[in-house]
């Protein structure tokens, strides 16, 4: 049940993706288009009264409820929901940067970089990520090519399905390059690690890696597939830092996530005594967790009623 439940989400997740990245295409990259949407959503204020209020906070009446969208075209619709789903995650980044306590971002997940540049920004932005100038970016992905040699991938159809997408491009590792270099922050300390995860988080790259006393501060996971999640989670449990955050897009979605995530937190507790603490949504999909230390010397609080009350 769970299963044949779990895939039918994901194949609504994959279409929904699809639809996102060629309206994003649409939508996001042209200004023309920008300025039609924006038009839209402006009719009724002349632009001379527009100031600099923030186009899609015009969807929202002056006392906060959504305004009626029915005289808004297709595109513009599309560019509102589209601006609510990257804006939530842009802001699950600036939540991390804002309460941060040091370590790595390690990104699986990471086709187009928009979640990996968030964060890039959101730590250039926040003031406690400051006193933590030894940082690393890790981008964990096939970008776009799931045939290099030796890959697990090539023999295994439904594999192929999900990733046809994201290869349809051809290896598209040079333009994540480019946006790197565009996106001009922190470009020394960014690491584009193509592969499957099956073939690039090994024991080898773990070991180097934990011998160096690193440690990761943000694990954000945006990889659609159960087995994706699964391979990741076994992968991070004894590199993430206290007081690390964790990041799943699929939380609410997909049941197979929040259940490898108990898993997760009960071993945690058991074989590293840290607990989580759920922090925030990122609308009906994500939600970001903190994984903190627990206190062993903690004597449990005295609570007693008061004779008189
Ligand atoms: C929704 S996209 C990531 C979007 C990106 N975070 C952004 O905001 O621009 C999901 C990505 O997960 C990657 N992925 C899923 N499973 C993977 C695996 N086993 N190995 C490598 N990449 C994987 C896919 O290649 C795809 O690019």
């Amino acid at each position: 049940m769970v299963g044949r439940m779990g895939s039918r989400l994901q194949s609504l997740k994959h279409r929904m993706a699809r639809r996102l990245n060629r309206a994003a295409a649409r939508a996001g990259l042209s200004w023309s288009r920008l300025n039609q949407v924006e038009a839209a959503l402006f009719r009724d204020i002349p632009a001379a009264e527009r100031g600099d209020v923030q186009v899609f906070d015009r969807l929202y009446k002056l006392h906060g409820p959504l305004r009626s969208t029915a005289g808004l075209t297709a595109d513009a619709k599309l560019a509102a929901e589209l601006h609510f789903l990257f804006r939530e995650k842009a802001e699950v980044a600036l939540t991390a940067g804002s309460s941060w306590y040091g370590g790595d971002y390690f990104e699986f997940g990471a086709h187009d970089l928009n979640t990996f540049r968030n964060m890039l920004s959101a730590y250039d932005m926040c003031g406690m990520t400051q006193a933590y100038t030894d940082v690393r970016f890790y981008a964990f992905d096939i970008f776009g090519d799931l045939a290099k040699p030796g890959s697990s991938a090539s023999t295994d159809e439904s594999l192929n399905a999900y990733f046809a997408p994201y290869t349809q491009g051809g290896n598209a590792i040079k333009l994540h390059e480019k946006y790197l270099d565009q996106h001009n922050l922190f470009r020394d300390k960014c690491i584009l690690v193509q592969g499957l995860f099956q073939d690039t988080l090994t024991p080898e790259f773990k070991s180097i890696y934990l011998k160096e006393n690193r440690k990761i501060g943000f694990a954000f996971l945006d990889c659609n597939v159960g087995s994706s999640y699964r391979t990741v989670f076994e992968f991070i449990f004894d590199m993430m830092g206290e007081n690390s955050y964790i990041y799943m897009d699929e939380y609410f979605q997909n049941p197979l996530v929040p259940n490898y995530f108990a898993q997760f937190t009960e071993e945690l507790r058991k074989q590293r005594s840290m607990g989580s603490l759920y922090i925030r949504n990122a609308g009906g999909y994500g939600a970001v967790f903190r994984l903190h230390p627990i206190w062993q010397d903690t004597s449990p609080l005295s609570l007693k009623l008061s004779a008189k009350r």
